[in-house]
């Protein structure tokens, strides 16, 4: 199953000035911690991110309430305590899932064509539809290898995927009331991990386009310079 076709998707953080839906980002921390940290971690997402702007913006209190619910290692003592909005998410190798700090990076679902890369230019790398893709990729079937059971996928590169299905209809219930469907959550996650993956995209996009905007200016002012100076030459 290799090659699978994975769909384009529009996320609403695409193009040059793409931005984040805060609400979005809101649902996917849902279904993140509701679903899919029972067997991944987050090592590297600082809890405190989940509070700045350009991300899922919550309130200060509310994140370091969402933080106490969760349990670290403390770096001096070794012991296990609350989690601050100062530490990372926690990481969680039990299932032997990979952790979906930068997920959404290191998964591609756009090549070509011919290793070009013209795709990926136009459409991006495709991380957040490859997850999408394969969140809603289940046949449903099942096999057994070696004692561990593979669940058939279609965007999984080999087809058969150690991870059962995470998602059913209405499995979280939604603060903002958006039904949730497998699709939805699906859509929803996806771009929560975009943004673990990416938390500074929207400070990015605008220091490019403010970096951009400056280059015009000096490319008028130098060519009215240039005039300037040669006039009398010419
Ligand atoms: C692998 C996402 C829930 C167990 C993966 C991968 C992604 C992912 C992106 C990597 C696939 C690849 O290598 O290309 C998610 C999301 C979840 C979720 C977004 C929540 C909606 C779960 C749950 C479990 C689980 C609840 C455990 C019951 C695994 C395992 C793998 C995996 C074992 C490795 C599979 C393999 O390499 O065959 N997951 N996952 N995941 N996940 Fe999940």
């Amino acid at each position: 199953e290799s090659g699978a076709h994975i769909e384009d998707f529009a996320f609403s953080f695409e193009g040059p000035f793409g931005t984040y839906d805060e609400h979005q980002l809101q649902r996917g921390l849902q279904v993140f911690t509701e679903v899919c940290s029972a067997c991944h971690g987050m090592k590297q997402v600082r809890i405190g991110e989940l509070s700045e702007e350009g991300g899922p913006n919550l309130p200060e209190d509310q994140v370091r309430a969402y933080a106490s619910n969760l349990s670290v290692i403390d770096r001096e003592t070794g012991e296990e305590r609350p989690a601050t909005p100062a530490d990372k998410f926690p990481a969680n190798t039990g299932a032997g899932a990979p952790d979906l700090s930068v997920i959404a990076k290191a998964r591609a679902a756009f090549h070509g064509p011919y290793g070009l890369g013209i795709n990926q230019f136009f459409k991006g790398i495709g991380g957040p539809e490859y997850i999408h893709a394969l969140l809603t990729g289940y046949t449903g079937e099942e096999k057994e290898e070696a004692g561990t059971t593979f669940y058939e996928n279609h965007a999984f590169p080999t087809g058969w995927i150690a991870m059962p299905a995470p998602l059913s209809d209405d499995l979280v219930t939604y603060q903002d009331g958006t039904p949730a469907t497998v699709e939805q959550m699906s859509e929803d996650v996806s771009a929560f991990l975009m943004w673990a993956a990416e938390p500074k995209m929207m400070a990015r996009k605008q220091a490019g386009f403010v970096g951009v905007l400056f280059l015009g200016l000096l490319t008028v002012l130098l060519y009215l310079t240039n005039k300037r100076l040669w006039a009398g030459v010419k």
